[in-house]
């Protein structure tokens, strides 16, 4: 992807270098164009340096207009992305000004346009500056990344810090990806549960939610709404999405079912255990009083039960979407569990040895529904989430 970066002058503009890095780390193609105040925090330099690329300053420089004209870039750019993004940039970009480089390359570009903006919370949150937000918001063309609460450069608490550079990356690509989901809302489960034995003991299984989450990741870039429902994990639930933390397969259970009439979509990727101990110890065993027999009891299966509700041909609940992870026979396994669990569409992976589902960055799988079969990978989990979703939306399309 090819990002045209505008730096505007603001203490943050030194996480633009962080913003730079990550995406040529990534393989965007960076070029940087930087406003005089920017100039004053920062060097063109470091910049260069990151990029690779010479930065533009000034709008009437002959030598970089030789390297790329200012019309020539706002054409070159798949996208643009202004972090930090000042009050004073905010307020000329809203007056249709075109008095710097980046401002006329923002009037002349086509490309999908990524608002950050950073500054003192007492301007973030002056009746202007909110003005000229929501004048950007409506724009079909542009996007805002709301900033993050906490100190500021200025001592102050409260809203104005730039993000994370995860964060207006992942705005990025919201900015750039089809919005097949738009007005969508989608229902994800991910990771394991838990099911305890006593404090101390527990049953579980080797899902990390990986697949689970960039699901949720890539829907909500698809547009929609997203409600991700995970067991516990150490990852951190992607920016936009709403989370809810589980632990057992009960929580996970309820947690689902009273949600899922009101979905479009519910994505079961989570690996639910399906037993869980009879008797649950409020205290510690001892080693020599726990029993090496452990007497367990059926979970319910909450795919089986939403299959059951809105299941077949009945288009008026949500598509449902199951997982299988199988050691062998992968497609016939997963075709099998498709009936059986009544769900619209199934996606069968591999488990054990060396190219296991379990943990992986990719995987392979076979994404199943009732007319197809379609063999994906290997491939990273957000782009076989990718596949998976857009099967997904051309079937609920369809219904
Ligand atoms: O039967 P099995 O566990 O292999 O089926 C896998 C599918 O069923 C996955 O989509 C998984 O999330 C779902 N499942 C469930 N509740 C359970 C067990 C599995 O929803 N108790």
């Amino acid at each position: 992807m090819k990002v045209l970066l505008g730096v505007t002058g603001g203490i943050a503009a030194y996480k633009a270098a962080e913003i730079t890095r990550a995406l040529v780390k990534r393989g965007d193609e960076v070029r940087v164009v930087m406003s005089a105040g920017a100039r004053e925090f920062i060097t063109p330099l470091t910049f260069q340096v990151l990029s690779g690329n010479p930065v533009g300053t000034e709008i009437f420089d002959p030598n970089y207009e030789s390297e790329i004209g200012h019309i020539e870039l706002a054409r070159w750019a798949d996208v643009v992305l202004v972090a930090p993004a000042t009050a004073n940039f905010i307020a000329r970009l809203c007056a249709g000004m075109s008095d710097d480089l980046l401002t006329t390359v923002l009037l002349a570009t086509r490309a999908p346009v990524v608002i950050a903006p950073a500054m003192n919370t007492q301007m973030w949150g002056h009746v202007f500056v909110q003005r000229n937000i929501a004048m950007l918001a409506e724009h079909p063309g542009y996007h805002v990344v709301d900033p993050d609460s906490g100190e500021l450069a200025c001592k102050e608490v409260g809203a104005g810090r730039l993000p994370d550079p995860e964060v207006v990356l992942e705005a990025l690509d919201r900015a750039r990806a089809p919005q097949l989901l738009a007005g969508h809302r989608v229902l994800i489960s991910a990771g394991p549960t838990r099911e305890a034995i006593d404090p101390a003991r527990f049953l579980s299984n080797p899902s990390t939610g990986k697949m689970g989450f960039a699901l949720a990741r890539v829907a909500h870039r698809m547009g929609a709404r997203v409600t991700l429902v995970a067991g516990p994990t150490t990852l951190r639930a992607p920016a936009g999405v709403e989370s809810i933390p589980v632990n057992t397969a009960r929580e996970m259970h309820s947690a689902i079912t009273t949600r899922a009439e009101s979905m479009d979509i519910v994505v079961m990727a989570a690996a639910v255990a399906d037993w869980r101990p009879k008797i649950v110890n409020d205290s510690k065993q001892t080693k020599s009083s726990i029993s090496p027999t452990l007497e367990l009891e059926a979970n319910p299966d909450i795919l089986a039960e939403l299959g059951a509700r809105f299941g077949g041909s009945d288009a008026s609940g949500p598509l449902l979407v199951g997982f299988a992870a199988e050691s062998d026979y992968i497609k016939e396994r997963g075709l099998a569990k498709m009936q059986r669990k009544q769900a619209h569409m199934l996606v069968a992976n591999k488990i054990g040895g060396p190219d296991s589902a379990f943990g992986a960055d990719s995987s392979s799988v076979v994404i199943l529904t009732a007319e197809s079969s379609m063999e994906v990978g290997p491939a990273t989990k957000e782009e076989l989430a990718t596949r998976i979703l857009q099967v997904a939306a051309a079937i609920q399309k369809s219904r």
